[in-house]
């Protein structure tokens, strides 16, 4: 539920609302729609840092903890994802923020954990420059085993509930120091927010490289990903369980939901107007023409029929911006024999696309899903309020109708709702012998 909408033209509103993007309404209307259509949770990325592009739609302004804090005021049942990176934060002060948080809302947290790939960002935080890929993704690492070991720390149930007066709030078994000491972090702890209602945050991650799968692998609960067709989310899916195996895992704790933007019309027709539309086109050819600018192709050249040849999607292992973006669409090329014309439809601003009507639109989300490549979405609607609320009254129901999908939220916290076991089984408090 990012500003404005998934898409650049969701920018700016006709109604004249250019602020909205910092307007707590808005995104409160967003997350009611949501908790109406029973999504599982509300998700912002983020990039602490002035959108480079003025003329480009406002992105990544509000910061998610203090946003999603308000709404869990005021919203309940719904989860929230924060985007937050490993690169630019202290660990002590981001697990104490989100514990915080996590208590507050009723065990309702959830941490994408971002190693950051910006170098304006870099620029906020000193003057060092962004550090490379590997380093990143080590202390992204040693960072998320920081921030779960602070998590652990403190356990109000293993200590008796205090009485009276002078009683123990906590001792040497349920408050125990972490004392880590490693590459990028020396934190004594414990952590002085004690375990919450769902032990602590689910952990989501993002990144696609072989580094990133890696860290899915070993921490993440969640993964949020690219990927456009359903050969490519199956091997996909087969590397990050193993890579959860190879860290002594169970590869059914994790869930993977992948970017998935629904642009739904009364027709077939409609839909696909709308969809040229959206990205200021004057129709197909003009969506094709740009498809083909943005991945170094000549349209004219190559013409919008004949088959694209995956030697031309290449990708750099090295490349600064995130591997999952463009690893996608090459794989996708790789998998399916696919035309210009057909490309300009499957993917949106990087993510899998869906235009249709609303029952072709829940074919394919139940497709994938059916097939076991999938647990779920992360829905991306193009322009917020409006495709959101067309998803929720046109396709929710077609998903609850296939028993896809919930009617009401029977499980209080992110993590029961997912499935995934407690993080902390509880130990007994000790008792004193008297
Ligand atoms: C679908 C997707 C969403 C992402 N969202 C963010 C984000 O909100 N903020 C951010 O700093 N990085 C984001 N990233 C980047 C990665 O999470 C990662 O930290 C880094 O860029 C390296 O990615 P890589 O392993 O794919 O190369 C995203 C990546 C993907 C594939």
């Amino acid at each position: 539920m990012n500003s404005t909408g998934y898409s650049g033209q969701s920018w700016p509103d006709p109604a004249g609302r250019w602020d909205k993007f910092v307007s707590f309404d808005h995104y409160l209307e967003a997350a009611r729609l949501a908790h109406q259509g029973t999504f599982d949770a509300v998700f912002l990325s983020d990039h602490p840092a002035l959108q480079a592009v003025a003329t480009a739609r406002p992105l990544h302004s509000l910061d998610p903890i203090v946003l999603f804090t308000a709404l869990a005021a005021r919203v309940p049942d719904i989860g929230f994802v924060i985007t937050a990176s490993s690169s630019y934060n202290s660990p002590y002060n981001l697990a104490r923020r989100l514990a915080s948080l996590d208590h507050i809302s009723g065990g309702r947290v959830i941490w994408n954990v971002v190693s950051s790939f910006n170098p304006d960002i870099a620029a906020n935080f000193g003057s060092a420059p962004l550090p490379p890929r590997a380093e990143r993704y080590r202390r992204a690492d040693e960072f998320v085993e920081v921030v779960k070991k602070l998590w652990r720390s403190w356990d109000l149930r293993a200590i008796a509930a205090p009485e009276r007066v002078g009683d123990p709030l906590w001792d040497d078994v349920s408050a125990a120091p972490i004392d880590h000491h490693g590459e990028f972090f020396d934190v004594r702890g414990p952590l002085n927010v004690p375990l919450g209602p769902q032990g602590y945050p689910l952990i989501a991650q993002a990144g696609a490289s072989d580094a990133g799968i890696d860290l899915a692998g070993r921490h993440a609960d969640i993964v949020y990903a690219s990927l456009l067709g359903k050969q490519a989310a199956r091997d996909f899916r087969d590397r990050l369980r193993a890579r959860a195996v190879a860290h002594g895992r169970d590869p059914e704790h994790i869930r993977l939901l992948p970017g998935l933007v629904p642009i739904v019309a009364d027709t077939e027709e409609q839909a696909r107007r709308r969809h040229e539309q959206l990205n200021g086109h004057t129709g197909e050819a003009d969506l094709i023409a740009a498809v083909a600018a943005r991945f170094g192709l000549s349209a004219t050249k190559l013409g919008p029929d004949t088959v694209l040849e995956p030697d031309a999607f290449g990708y750099d292992e090295d490349q600064q911006a995130p591997i999952g973006f463009t690893r996608s669409v090459r794989d996708l090329v790789a998998a399916e024999p696919l035309t210009l014309r057909e490309l300009a439809r499957r993917a949106e601003g990087g993510h899998r696309l869906v235009v249709g009507t609303a029952e072709q639109v829940a074919e394919q989300i139940l497709d994938w899903w059916r097939a076991g490549v999938v647990d779920g979405y992360t829905v991306q609607p193009p322009v917020l309020i409006d495709d959101l609320r067309v998803f929720v009254r046109d396709v929710v129901p077609l998903l609850r109708a296939a028993g896809a999908f919930g009617t009401d939220y029977p499980e209080p916290t992110v993590r029961s709702r997912f499935g995934l076991p407690d993080p902390v089984p509880a130990v007994a408090p000790a008792v004193s012998a008297s």
